[in-house]
């Protein structure tokens, strides 16, 4: 089942997401099938469930279509459950980053290269890992995600202006986009 996806302007975008008990969540496969279902289908490489709405430490990520680029990301698929960054470290690097609850907006963004992070799978396995490159950026932003944050938030006061109406617009639908959302400020009855 895919769900649709959150637009900019929502409140939910913008919560810190809870810790999740697996047994609140005997059906947690599911739901991760889903989300995968939802990302394939717009295209994405990551998902966060604050992006369908639902306000938990939970993302998704499938990095494959970077893998020609970086050989380490061949089957970086995984699930990230109650994610904690332990720890940001290296150089700042800048990436054209998009997002898929902000369509039609493509911003650079700096962060740090590596993150360790302390997350459980979708089996409830514990990991404490460190990625480095476009899988660690793919994971700081999601994890931004679970934390109430956005890309758009780290940009120059500037370019945060110049992209207020863009930006406004999409909570509004005012945008054309080629998967399912839901705009927190569209007009009731289109
Ligand atoms: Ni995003």
């Amino acid at each position: 089942m895919k769900f649709p996806i959150i637009a900019y302007g929502d409140p939910v975008l913008r919560k810190k997401a809870p810790s999740i008990e697996p047994a609140e969540y005997p059906h947690i496969k599911e739901l991760v099938a889903d989300m995968f279902e939802t990302m394939y289908a717009a295209r994405g490489v990551g998902l966060a469930a604050p992006q369908v709405g639902l306000s938990m430490r939970l993302f998704v990520i499938d990095a494959t279509p970077f893998d020609d680029d970086e050989p380490e990301l061949k089957d970086f698929k995984k699930v990230f459950i109650n994610a904690c960054i332990l720890e940001e470290t290296g150089e700042e690097w800048a990436f054209n980053e998009g997002c898929l609850s902000i369509p039609d907006v493509r911003e650079d963004v700096n962060r740090k290269s590596t993150v360790k992070i302390s997350y459980y799978d979708e089996n409830w396995k514990h990991h404490e890992e460190t990625f480095s490159g476009m899988a660690a950026r793919i994971i700081q932003h999601e994890y931004d995600h679970i934390e109430g944050k956005l890309f758009t938030d780290k940009l120059s006061p500037l370019r945060k202006r110049l992209l207020e109406k863009k930006l406004n617009d999409i909570s509004k639908g005012a945008v054309s986009v080629e998967y399912k959302m839901k705009f927190p400020a569209a007009k009731k009855g289109r």
